[in-house]
């Protein structure tokens, strides 16, 4: 049995993979990783895998049909979870031309290429087949203080073209299940954080500047709120809802931790005070409030109880116990980070791997 996962060298595809391949449930599992290797994929964090024949990463792009053919009619994967996608707000802002190909067109891509080969599918392997599609709570908008959280019957109201590339990316899955019958699954994650965050979001930038003694941008005033949930219990979910949610359903997994991002960067700032404590004095004196993001949601609250009630997931994860483990790691690999940031490995990355291999990274 195989699963094809698209953009599993980047922030959640690498943990998932590497969550995927070391359980003993998915032990005669191959999984086909494919990504096309931008920014923000990094072989380097599926090092652990090296040698391990039941990893087979494919460097490509999932706006290219042919290749996408190629791969389903040869490797004939049981499903496909969907991760690649251009990611980061304040870059779709600058530019969201990539937005709209990688997670618009690309999505349509694997669509297409998923119906034609599920439809040529019989028996149980069609039966069985699963298009799992890993979107964002964005989707929903913002919220005020006093409204409840996201529910999954929430209208969508995408404020940026970042979550608008998603949300038009969730309803061509939708449409595809409504229209064409394909068996998808849909999920809505609030803020991730965790090892291998590449640090241009807000947790590891700011573990990564204060280490470097570099100010710790804060947007605005800083009391907008996001959900926060370790990397490992969105994996988690995403696993239950491939296994037993409801085909054609949408659910939102969230970690029920509100919490301020002034609040956020200050938990941090405290932890590296306890780990790594500075000559220079706390790291909360390298707080520096900055011009905010145009258009910065407010609020995002994820109300996950579909997911519990149906499928009995919750986090396993505290805010207090993810987010140390998160400070540890980044503490214990600052040469992952340092290399990120050069752009070295993207350099040893081209130069190494041309094309299709199995996992040598
Ligand atoms: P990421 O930016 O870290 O990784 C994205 C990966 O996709 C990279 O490895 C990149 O190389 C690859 N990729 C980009 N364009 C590609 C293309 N055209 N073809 C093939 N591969 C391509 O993103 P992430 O934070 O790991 O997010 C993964 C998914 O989860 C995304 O769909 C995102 O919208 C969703 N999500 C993220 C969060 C979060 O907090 N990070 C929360 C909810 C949902
Ligand atoms: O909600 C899920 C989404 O969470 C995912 O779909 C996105 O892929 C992911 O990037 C994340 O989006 P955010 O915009 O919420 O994450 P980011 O880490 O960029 O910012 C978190 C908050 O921190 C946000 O309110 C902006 C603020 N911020 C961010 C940065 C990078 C700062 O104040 N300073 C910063 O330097």
């Amino acid at each position: 049995m195989t699963i094809l996962i698209t953009g599993g060298a980047g922030f959640i595809g690498s943990n998932f993979v590497l969550d995927w391949l070391d359980s003993a449930e998915h032990r005669d599992e191959t999984v086909v990783n494919l990504d096309a290797l931008t920014y923000a994929g990094n072989l380097e964090n599926l090092a652990a895998l090296e040698g391990n024949p039941r990893h087979i990463f494919v460097k490509g792009d999932i706006c290219d049909r042919a290749l996408i053919d190629r791969l389903l009619a040869e490797h004939r994967p049981r499903a496909i979870v969907h991760f690649a996608a251009e990611s980061h707000v304040d870059r779709s802002i600058h530019g969201p031309g990539a937005f709209m190909r990688t997670n618009v067109e690309g999505t349509f891509t694997l669509l297409e290429a998923a119906r034609a080969y599920w439809g040529a599918l019989e028996g149980e392997a069609k039966a069985a087949f699963r298009f799992h599609h890993v979107s964002t709570d964005e989707v929903y908008g913002s919220l005020k203080a006093e409204d409840p959280p996201f529910a999954e019957t929430n209208p969508y109201e995408p404020n940026s073209p970042y979550s608008a590339s998603k949300a038009a990316s969730d309803h061509l899955v939708r449409a595809w299940h409504h229209t064409y019958g394909l068996p998808v699954l849909t999920t809505n994650c609030s803020n991730n954080y965790g090892p291998y965050h590449f640090p241009e979001k807000l947790i590891p930038l700011m573990i990564v500047n204060a280490l470097a003694g570099k100010p710790l941008p804060v947007y605005g005033d800083g009391q907008q709120i996001r959900d926060w949930l370790y990397v490992k219990d969105h994996c988690s979910g995403i696993r239950a809802v491939l296994a037993r949610g409801r085909l054609g359903e949408t659910y939102n997994i969230g970690g029920w931790n509100e919490q301020a991002n002034i609040d956020i960067v200050k938990i941090v700032c405290a932890l590296l005070d306890e780990l790594k404590p500075s000559e220079q004095g706390p790291y909360s004196r390298l707080i520096t409030y900055v011009k905010d993001r145009p258009g910065h949601d407010r609020r995002y609250a994820i109300d996950a109880r579909k997911i519990e009630r149906e499928l009995g997931w919750r986090p396993a994860e505290t805010f207090a116990t993810g987010i140390r483990k998160t400070v540890e790691w980044y503490l214990a690999n600052p040469g992952w980070a340092e290399r990120v940031q050069s752009g070295a490995y993207r350099d040893w990355v081209s130069q190494q791997y041309g094309g299709e291999q199995a996992s040598k990274a």
